[in-house]
Order: C-alpha cells, then structure tokens, then sequence
C-alpha cells in the first residue's frame, strides 16, 4: 500500500499535537507552585537542643516505665517556629545505640532528611549531629528516629514541629494531642520482643491508648469554646478516626496543609504519621442544663481492625470537662486553602510506575536465618530495589497495588502529594498529603511533583513492616 503524504502529515499531527494526551504537565506545575507559594525569605534564627537518651517516666496511669526520650519527656518536645524561621538543632545521642532524627512531613534539604546511609551517617552513641533547615511550611509536622524506628519510635522517641502562620487565626484555646499506643507488660513496663522474628504481621498493637503519655486525659474547656486540636498519630501500628460525640469538629488541616476545605472527622483514617488540625466547638447551650458536663472523644477505627478481639468497641481516647460560658464567641470562618488544585487532568497522565505492597514467606528462615515473612515493595525489601529517578519539577502518576490483607500506610519523604483514586475509582481530596492509609486488598493513585532534590524514602509507616523490608528509594534529579 502507498501511504500518501498527507496521509503521513496526519498521523504525525495526531500524534504529537496533543489531541490524544489531554494531560497538561504545565498547568499542573503552575497550580502546585502557585499552592506551594514562594520561599519565605525573612525568618529568625532559632536554636533548639535535643538529647535522645534512657528514661524513666510515667505512662498512662501507672508506674513508671524504663522509656527512651529526648530531652527526658514523654511526649517528646513541641518545638514551635514561624514559617521562614531559621532551625539550628544541635543534637546528642546519648542512646546505647545509633540513631538519627527524621523531620516528618516537613520539607528539608535531602542531608539533613535523617534516612541512615542515604543523606547521613548513622549517629553513634555519644556523637553529635547539627540539623539545619528553613520551615517553608507552616503546619503540624513531627520528628522521630530512622533507625531501627520500629523500636525507637515505639520506647518514646518523638517531638513535635509547629510551624506558625500570620495567617493563623486566634482560638481559645490550643491542644496538641500526640496520639500513642503502647504495648506494655502487667507490671508497666514496655513489652521488650521486638526482634523481627516475633513481630505480628498486623505491626505492633498495643495495649494502652495515650495521648500525651496519659491514659484518657482531661482536657478543660468553656461552653461555646472554639479551640483548636492539633493532632499527631505517632504509635507503630494504630489507626485513628476520631470522634467528637455531642460537639462540632471539621478538620481543616491534613499533613500540615490547610485544606480547600473543612473535612468531616468521624470518617477520616488518621494512619501511622498522619496528622490533622481539628477546629472544635464546644456547644453553647449546655451550660443551661447543667455547671459541668463532660464530652468523650473516641477512636472509631476498632470496626476495621482485622482482629478485633484486640480493641473491642469505640475507645475513649480523651475526655472535655466543661464549666461556664465563653465570654465572647469567637465567629471567624473554619481556615481553607483556596488555592489546592483539582487536578482534574491528572488521572489523564501516563502512569509512572505501580508499586506493588505484598509479603514473601523468607524459606532461609528454615534454616535458620532472620524472620518468617519479608514486607516487600515489588517482591524485594529494602536495598534490593533499583533507585527510581524522577524529574525535578515533573508531574508523575503513581500507583500502588496492596496485595495483602492488610493495611499500609504509604509515605514518602520530600514531597507532598495528592491522593487521585482509591480501589480504582476518581477521588477528589481537596489538600495535600505526605501519608495515605492503603486500605487491605484495594489500591491508591497518587499525583506527585517533585520540587526538592535529591534520594527520598518511600515507605509504609507502619513501622514493623518497613523494619521487615517495605521501603524503597527514589531520587529527583535535574
Ligand atoms: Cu515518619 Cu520515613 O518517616
Ligand atoms: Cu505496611
């Protein structure tokens, strides 16, 4: 056959005019960039010391538990900035062992990222590490060991990162809420098996809900209160979705970003790593009926649990003694983002690369060697993967397939990104993200632009998994 000139000229226009890829690389590129908004060039200096060593503190209720913490407290340090401020962290590891610190969530230059032999050295003990960064975000973010984490993490090593905006509107009142869940011996101490091969497939569920190192706190609040709940889910393995019986709540920030607007708490699954900004309401009409009155929060998340004799029902996580009024109502709006993109062009993009989340039953452990199952990330662990590399200020849609029954956070260090689908079906998730939970048998699309170089981690957040091998490596390159 004579294939005509024409022809021809109509194929190639076809072909490369754009009318089969819809998709925008720009226009995505120019919507994150307006989103992320310019480097913040005024700031403070702020210097601030950590020490992580061996403690021993209070828990819940009960006597005091051998602890690992910075600077002796559990929770760990709030540490509190203005967005542009200047961070100076002078840190000493007084622990029996190496570790680092990982600044979650927060944007940083790739060296100070905290991922052992790849951005730094393991810290030893009795060395000391600077870590130096400017808050180009402001929002909720938190800071942990990424050595060994899932021990680490779970013997009291994290801190908080609150990095302020001008633009923050005035509460009442301000909570941190570090949500923890511990696994402890009748005598109160910390359950010490956390060598892999006793490691549960579901991670490490725990017997004693905190928040801020108190079983069931109580909180004090004022009829007509709006008060402002920044929470953190710092346990290994634990989900939360939180309710706030007989109150008012939205949450307005995810990961520290402010979202396009206020989401509904009762249905949101804060995983391993997540954080949300809840804006509270106390009702204004109790104190009418009674002087005191007293809310209870409660973790929804038990109904999903695979193994649901371990949490038997709705836990009281928290409790609000109410007495008296408020003075003067505060009435400004729920705080939203107006400028987080739709992206409605994003599912048009050519898929990146599916990762495929699965389990691989170890045959060496029968003759002896290391755990049972691996937690692999496309059949391999960790430091068996080939670095994936993405460009520097490219828009890139990833996949993530679950091929076990279980759950598994997803996060990656160094960006912030934006949940496309979920189980093969469009979502819209009005903010940005650095954690999704990937629900057990289903799957999650992402969209991504890398703006920070350098080899970042991707990992599933519940920590005994990526101990068993579930992380891999990219790295964004110009
Ligand atoms: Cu919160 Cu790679 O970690
Ligand atoms: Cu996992």
């Amino acid at each position: 056959m004579k294939v005509s000139k024409q022809l021809l000229l109509l194929l190639f226009l076809l072909t490369f005019s754009g009318v089969t890829v819809a998709f925008d690389n720009k226009g995505l590129l120019k919507s994150y960039d307006h989103f992320i908004g310019p480097t913040p060039k005024t700031g403070e200096q702020r210097s601030f010391e950590l020490t992580a060593k061996m403690s021993e503190l209070s828990i819940g209720k009960g006597k005091p538990t051998k602890v690992w913490a910075y600077n002796n407290q559990i929770p760990g340090p709030v540490l509190r900035v203005k967005r542009g401020d200047n961070l100076n962290i002078a840190f000493k590891n007084e622990l029996p062992e190496a570790t680092t610190i990982h600044w979650h969530g927060i944007r940083v230059p790739n060296e100070m990222d905290g991922v052992p032999n790849v951005t730094q050295k393991p810290i030893q003990p009795g060395e000391q590490f600077k870590y130096e960064f400017k808050a180009l975000d402001s929002g909720t973010f938190w800071f942990h060991p990424h050595v060994r984490s899932h021990e680490q993490v779970e013997r009291g090593l994290y801190g908080i990162l609150i990095v302020e905006s001008p633009e923050d509107p005035v509460y009442d009142q301000e909570w941190v809420w570090i949500l923890d869940d511990w696994l402890l011996t009748p005598e109160g101490n910390i359950e010490d098996s956390f060598s892999v091969s006793d490691m549960n497939v579901e991670g490490r569920l725990g017997n004693l809900i905190t928040i801020n190192g108190m079983e069931q706190p109580n909180y004090e609040a004022k009829a007509g209160e709006r008060i402002r709940i920044r929470v953190i889910n710092t346990s290994n393995a634990r989900n939360f979705q939180l309710d706030f019986k007989g109150m008012v709540s939205k949450i307005f920030a995810v990961d520290g970003n402010i979202t396009g607007r206020p989401l509904p708490n009762e249905s949101f699954e804060i995983a391993p790593g997540n954080r949300v900004d809840v804006d509270l309401t106390i009702p204004n009409d109790i104190a009418k009926t009674s002087n005191e009155h007293v809310f209870e929060v409660a973790n929804l998340f038990f109904h999903r649990e695979a193994d649901e004799t371990i949490l038997p029902g709705p836990q009281t996580v928290a409790k609000i003694k109410v007495s008296g009024k408020v003075e003067q109502k505060k009435n400004f709006a729920i705080p939203t983002n107006d400028r987080v993109p739709v992206w409605k062009t994003a599912m048009d993009a050519p898929l990146f690369h599916t990762y495929n989340f699965d389990t691989k039953f170890n045959w060496g452990m029968l003759l002896g060697g290391g755990p049972s199952v691996h937690f692999v990330i496309d059949g391999n662990v960790y430091g068996e993967h080939e670095v994936k590399n993405l460009q520097y200020r490219e828009f890139y849609r990833i996949r993530f397939t679950n091929a076990t029954g279980l759950y598994h956070p997803i996060h990656i260090h160094g960006v912030f990104f934006k949940v496309l689908s979920r189980g093969g079906e469009k979502v819209n998730e009005p903010f940005f993200r650095d954690t999704a939970l990937l629900d057990y048998d289903s799957s999650l699309e992402i969209g991504v632009i890398p703006v920070d170089l350098g080899k970042w981690l991707l990992h599933c957040h519940l920590l005994e998994h990526s101990a068993l091998g579930m992380m891999t490596l990219i790295e964004v390159k110009k």
